[in-house]
């Protein structure tokens, strides 16, 4: 073997050295024009070669231009892999931070939906569900309320049809209940419900929870010991209650009902507009002529009724001063509610 022959052997194995090495293009730049640069050690071999006595020029020519052909390609392949490496490590940056996933929580209305009804769950009332699509008959005409009733305005209701309406509050289910139980009953029925109003403190459909209580000699004590125990547990054994006479068509007497402001404690304050008091919920006993529809004898049993509104209640407990924040879906809002 001639000493270039074995120059070219130890330039080769340098070089693939070189090569493998290179971590970064710019590595690979400096190899390539040390081999292969106008100054490169490839370059200037060829050049020796060409000074050669012309017998020994063809072989090692030949070595050498293999050589050459051989580090182009394999520079090419390096440059590739080294290009692709370099899109994967900023597509996927391993030292960065991790993401925290969002996580999930109930709806606030959901939250106090489901504490009214534990809380009325635990005095033994069933909760029942009825449809948010409702006939007529049981949303007005089972409930008392004349065709001439202001309730009935196409103002406030949606109508389906005819006599198909969006149930504009939950007293439709005393009817229902009544027709399907024979008393004793004690039942809550929460649910949405539906009116055409919207502004700060109304939206087109919001929730109520009723509640229905028939026995034998069901008084109005009964009521307001009922809908007192219900306050204190929702807003601490301090809340205070007021009844004021109220109409409803179906409950006779009735009554509003009013918590003292919770938020003042009944000093006085913007929520309450300076009064101390919010009124929460409609309240009376159940009015004989609803019986006659579901076949209770009025002489016999006597009941009450209230209906409370969902909304109204969740912004008391949180302080909240605009219903329309519950529906406008924002995670900043919803996400401050956790059981
Ligand atoms: N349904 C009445 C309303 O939506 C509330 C109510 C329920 C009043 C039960 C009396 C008895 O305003």
């Amino acid at each position: 073997m001639t000493r270039l022959e074995d120059q070219i052997r130890s330039i080769r194995e340098e070089a693939l050295t070189g090569i493998s090495h290179a971590r970064e293009l710019s590595d690979l730049e400096e190899v390539r024009v040390r081999y292969l640069g106008k100054k490169g050690i490839v370059t200037q071999l060829l050049k020796e070669i060409g000074k050669l006595p012309p017998e020994s020029r063809p072989t090692l020519g030949r070595y050498a231009n293999e050589l050459k052909a051989e580090l182009v390609q394999l520079i090419k392949e390096k440059r590739e892999g080294l290009l692709k490496a370099k899109e994967t490590r900023e597509f996927l940056d391993i030292s960065m931070p991790g993401r925290v996933p969002l996580r999930g929580n109930y709806h606030p209305i959901t939250l106090v939906l489901r504490e009214i009804c534990e809380i009325f769950v635990r005095m033994g009332y069933e909760v029942v569900e009825g449809p948010k699509v409702e006939l007529e008959y049981y949303n007005f005409e089972a409930l008392n309320i004349p065709k001439d009733h202001p309730a009935r305005d196409m103002q406030a209701t949606f109508f389906v049809s005819d006599r198909v309406v969006l149930r504009t509050h939950t007293s439709p289910m005393q009817v229902r209940t009544m027709e399907a139980q024979r008393p004793p009953v004690a039942i809550i029925a929460p649910g949405k419900v539906f009116r055409r109003d919207s502004d700060v403190s109304h939206t087109p459909m919001f929730h109520q929870v009723e509640g229905l209580l028939v026995d034998k000699g069901v008084s109005f004590g009964d009521l307001k010991g009922t809908l007192l125990m219900f306050a204190r547990e929702m807003f601490g054994k301090d809340a205070k209650l007021r009844f004021r006479p109220s109409f409803f068509p179906f409950t006779e007497p009735s009554a509003e009902v009013d918590i003292e402001c919770v938020l003042c404690r009944g000093k006085g304050c913007r929520t309450c507009k300076n009064t101390g008091w919010l009124e929460i919920l409609g309240s009376g006993m159940v009015h004989p002529a609803l019986y006659r529809f579901v076949d209770y004898d009025p002489e016999e049993v006597s009941g009450f009724a209230f209906g409370m509104g969902v909304e109204r209640i969740a912004m008391l407990k949180y302080g909240i001063d605009d219903i329309q924040l519950f529906y406008k879906n924002d995670l900043r809002f919803l996400g401050q509610f956790f059981l």
